[in-house]
């Protein structure tokens, strides 16, 4: 087989991938499905233990959780696990997908007795749809309205006891008296190197691949601090692997098959390095505005502040300043880039 037999799925864009039935399906199937599954996190995962632990002693519903954090940090996961830990059934939507009110009041009315039912996305439920859900969520009450013009009247449904779970990619996105009614709100982190590679490690072992520990760690390093990610570079890695006869993924066809991929040492994929590129270019030493930034890349502002910026910051390769992003001296260093002049962070 040639190179060119291999899986060249673009990775333009590793942090928001094309939507692939293939990769649904295997994010579904490597999903931890227990909070002992579940790898690092473990300040949040502690708090969960109580707040589960407590609620089944009591054998009542858990209360209202919003899980918050970038894209691919295990916060659906985490729905389906409060699900499996109280034994109770899971409900599953999204914030766009609830269009009207009635959409929630159907779903609310169809739940049963202990449900979780997850939003996800659950900044961008709409005002009217977000008005269903408060008295919902705090009296387990459902008003709905009867007819219309002067003739119309209100009646009062009682809804099951039920969790609502809620993801969010930041807190500060959902309107306060929403966040104000769940009883816990968990933060996710991006993770270390050591937590993906325990990830990498138990992936490789559902998906039936052979890898070296030192292999595991090198993808672990170049995920950009996220499991989602971790797992697509190990599939691709792995597809290498296939195509080039090797039954072992040691480090050195790992460090092959992501360069080929254009993956590189710090998980930089192609928008991250057009943004660093953009700061040590064109702009260097000048602060560059959000919405320019994501312009310039052909992305959206929240999907740049959401799933680009958070790695950035922690790798100390770009700052937030009052007046716009900067690139440091690290990212023009890793950019190849010489900085012009005084007014380098
Ligand atoms: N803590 C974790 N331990 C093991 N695997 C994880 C963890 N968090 C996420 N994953 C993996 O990453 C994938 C994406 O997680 P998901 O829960 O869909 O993230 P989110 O909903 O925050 O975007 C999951 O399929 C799972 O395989
Ligand atoms: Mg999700």
């Amino acid at each position: 087989m040639s190179r060119r037999d291999i899986d060249l799925e673009p990775l333009q864009s590793v942090v928001t991938p094309v939507a692939d039935e293939q990769e649904r399906r295997m994010e579904v199937s490597l999903r931890p499905g227990t909070l002992h599954d579940f790898v690092g996190q473990h300040e949040l995962v502690r708090h969960l233990e109580i707040v589960l632990g407590s609620a089944r002693a009591r054998g009542q519903s858990v209360d209202h959780l919003l899980f918050a954090g970038p894209p691919g940090l295990g916060k659906t996961s985490l729905a389906g696990i409060v699900a499996v830990e109280m034994g109770s059934g899971l409900r599953i939507t999204s914030g766009p997908v609830l269009s009207r009110p009635g959409d929630l009041a159907a779903l609310l009315t169809d739940l049963q007795d202990g449900d979780v039912l997850f939003i996800d996305e659950i900044h961008r439920l709409s005002r009217a749809v977000e008005e269903v859900l408060y008295p919902a969520m705090e009296d387990r009450r459902l008003d709905v309205m009867i007819g219309r013009g002067p003739s119309a009247r209100a009646i009062r449904l009682d809804l099951p006891s039920f969790t609502l779970v809620g993801a969010t990619t930041r807190t500060g996105l959902v309107a306060a008296p929403l966040r104000d009614r769940f009883g816990f709100i968990g933060q996710l982190d991006l993770y270390d190197v050591a937590e993906l590679t325990v990830i990498v490690e138990r992936s490789a072992a559902l998906l039936d691949v052979s890898i070296a520990e030192d292999a595991a760690a090198t993808i672990a390093g170049r995920s950009r601090g996220t499991p989602r990610i971790a797992n697509r570079l190990l599939r691709r890695v792995r597809d290498f692997a296939a195509v080039q006869g090797h039954r072992v993924v040691d480090t050195e066809v790992a460090v092959e098959a992501l360069d080929l991929f254009g993956v590189d040492e710090y998980g930089l994929d192609k928008i991250d390095r057009r943004i660093l590129g953009l700061l040590c270019g064109q702009f260097a030493n000048l602060p560059v505005g959000l919405t320019t930034l994501a312009h310039a890349c052909g992305e959206e502002t929240a999907t740049i502040e959401d799933a680009y910026e958070p790695y950035l910051l922690r790798e100390g390769l770009l700052i937030r300043t009052p007046r716009g992003r900067v690139a440091t001296e690290r990212a023009f260093e890793h950019m190849g880039i010489r900085p012009r002049g005084g007014g380098l962070v």
